[in-house]
This record gives C-alpha cells, structure tokens and sequence, in this order.
C-alpha cells in the first residue's frame, strides 16, 4: 500500500534537506528526550541470558515477567492473577490482538476522539471500523455520552479508553469511569483501557483505574514499558484480562491462541522484567518528577499567551491548543507556515481524527530549552496576522 506523504511532510521533508534545523514539538518517544533506564540493571539481566541462551517460551508470557506485573498491580491496589496477563511486542500489537478476538471483519470498536493516530492503521489491518465519539473540549476533554450512546449498534464490539489521553492529556474521572462501565455493561461491551501514560497521572488521588475501581464485567486492560520505563526499544507490553469468570476464560484462551500463532515475544526483556521492577523505582519516581516539571513549566508558558486556549492535562506527554485568534490559514496552513516561518513543527489535530476546527497537539516531554523557544516561536507566529 503506497502512500501518499501529507503536505505537512512534504514541507518538513523539503526544509530538511534544504538543511533547516526543524524542531519537532510533539514528542513521544522519551529516549530522544534524555530519559534513559539505567543501562547497568539491563546490562547484568541480559548477560545472565546470553551466557545461557535457552529458550522455554511461554504463549502468554514467561510466569516470573507475569507475577512482576501482577505485583506491580497489586501495589497499586488492584488484584490480578498472573495467569490473567498475555506479553505481546507493543501496545499497537496488544489492540491487534483485541481487534482479531472481539470482532469480525465490519464489526466495529466505539474509539474516542481526538485519538491515538495509529488505531486507523491497526483497525484497517483487522478490517474493523472505529465508531469515533467525541471528547468533550468544553467540558475539560470529558467524554461526550450521549454521542457514544448514540454511535452503538449491533455490530459494536467494545469501547475503547485511553485515559490519560493521546492527545488531550485529559484523565477519565472516577464519575466518568462509573458511568462508562455502567453502560458498557447494561450493553454486554467489553472495555478496552489504554493505559500507556498511567505513571504520568498528575490530577487529584490515584490514578482512576477501571479494572480497580468498577470492576467491568470484561475489562482489557493494556500497558507496556514503553513509555512507563522509557524503553521503547525493548518492545514489551501486556494486555491485563479482568472481570467476571465466565467472560473471562473465553477470552483468554483465545488471547493465548492468537499470542501462540505468533509465537514468543523477546525472551531476554521478559526475563529482566521482575528486576525492572525491582529495581527501576528510583528511575521511575525522577523520570516521573521530570516529566511533571516540563508539564507545568509548558502549561505556565502558554498561559501567558491570551491568544491560546487548552485544557491543562491531567496526564501523559500530551496537550491540546487551539488558537483563539482569527487567522488567514487553515489548520494544515498554520502548521506548514509555522514550520516555514519558525522552523517549529507542531502536530494539527486532524492527524488524531480531529476535524473539528483548527486544533494543534503539542508534547510537554521536549526539554526546556525546546519548550521555551518553541512556544515563544508560536506567539510571535500568531501575533505577525
Ligand atoms: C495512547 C497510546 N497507546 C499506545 C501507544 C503505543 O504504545 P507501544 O509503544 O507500547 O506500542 C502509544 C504510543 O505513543 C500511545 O500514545
């Protein structure tokens, strides 16, 4: 399947190679942000594998990288039995996994939007559509119900959370959480909750969990060490099965089915999980600490902006702006103009489904020095119209 480049990419494509220094504020991967897991816990784990070298796969996982996450759930107040949890390469490969189970092909999956852009490409793999139902910006990013309600059928298959959200940084309350599993379950739907940015929660309480705190009668609940460990490269993640025994079971078995067709993630990470874990707190809890600074320093910079409007996130790398200005471009226009003007490269929200108007997605993870002049490069912007 070719595919076609945007014109957003074409313009960074062209001034690139033209040699302008373009400074891309929408980073997800933490590795290019200067967070790196300490390389020695790695460096003693896979040593001990490559001196051995064996190889006993497990479908689901191998049972000591299962009971390390179970325990890292159990010291968040949920209760998960090891045998409920499937390893996969990724969360993308996880909703893969989820698509091929739930549904056949023209069912579909009740997605929000603004959302996480790469769900398209996953559900057109599976040849599933997404039902998008709106996130509120009004009401904080919260979750339009009456719209999901509406965009249900027959052929809905689950409903998707990704709390906190890719990318309006918005985290579901624990009112929404309650009203969304109180419906999910009326329907007989299953919940699939993306949890990908959970260590980076940075509201009120603990972090509202479904799987903890309504207990859905089916709940997938998915997670990785990608963004929580900053290890992108190291392709683990996992899909956490809860809920009631007899929805359960089914759905386990076939989980394992589809995860043993594609036989064994990477042994060697799966084995360094429990002294991940372990011994990853210290990292976590300054990479967490770091993370919330360049959050609040971006949120205080661009409240000095009247020109801006967002919701200050709740959680994840991610926001949301729109430009309370009148302006003689489009939303493709704004970006492209940017990055020729400024060299500043900012997402629009159409890349996430959003056509509602121009919206711009920005990532409080770039360091500061980015984030201070990438965000006064957009001021001057928007005041030269
Ligand atoms: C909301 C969301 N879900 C899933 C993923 C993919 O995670 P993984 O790296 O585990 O495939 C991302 C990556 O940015 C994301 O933003």
């Amino acid at each position: 399947m070719a595919q076609q480049l945007n014109p957003i990419e074409q313009t960074h494509r062209r001034l690139t190679t033209a040699g302008k220094r373009i400074l891309r504020l929408y980073a997800g991967n933490p590795n290019d942000q200067g967070f790196h897991f300490p390389g020695e816990i790695l460096e003693r784990v896979y040593r001990a594998y490559f001196r051995r070298q064996d190889y006993r796969p497990h479908p689901k996982g191998l049972p000591q990288a299962r009971q390390a996450i179970a325990s890292y759930y159990a010291g968040q107040g949920a209760t998960l039995d090891p045998e409920h949890l499937i390893l996969t390469s990724g969360t993308s490969e996880s909703f893969l996994y989820l698509f091929s189970l739930l549904a056949s092909p023209g069912d579909n999956f009740l997605t929000p939007v603004p959302a996480y852009p790469l769900f398209d490409a996953i559900a057109a793999l599976a040849r599933v559509e997404l039902r998008h139902y709106p996130l509120c910006e009004d009401h904080a990013w919260a979750i339009d119900f009456d719209a999901l309600e509406s965009r249900a059928d027959a052929r809905s298959r689950a409903v998707l959370l990704v709390s906190p959200n890719n990318p309006t940084g918005a985290v579901a309350s624990p009112e929404e959480v309650t009203r969304l599993v109180t419906w999910a379950d009326a329907k007989g739907l299953p919940l699939i909750c993306d949890e990908v940015f959970s260590e980076f929660y940075f509201g009120p309480g603990s972090f509202p969990r479904p799987m903890a705190l309504e207990r859905p009668q089916l709940c997938f609940t998915l997670n990785g060490l990608s963004k929580m460990f900053a290890l992108p490269g190291l392709k683990l993640s996992w899909i956490a099965v809860s809920g009631e025994p007899a929805r359960v079971a089914p759905a386990l078995d076939g989980l394992e089915t589809i995860a043993d067709t594609f036989l064994s993630c990477h042994i060697p990470i799966q084995e360094a999980l429990p002294a991940l874990f372990a011994e990853g707190t210290p990292f976590l809890a300054e990479y967490r600490r770091e993370v919330r600074r360049r959050r609040n320093l971006t949120v205080a910079l661009l409240q000095e902006e009247p020109a801006l409007r967002f919701v200050p996130p709740q959680g994840g790398f991610y926001l949301t702006l729109s430009v309370a200005k009148e302006m003689p471009f489009d939303e493709e226009g704004f970006v492209i103009r940017l990055m020729e003007e400024e060299g500043v490269f900012l997402h629009p929200g159409y890349f996430y489904d959003d056509e509602s108007g121009t919206h711009l997605v920005l990532s409080c993870l770039a360091q500061e020095p980015e984030l201070r002049a990438g965000i006064e490069a957009l001021r001057r912007f928007i005041h030269r119209y």
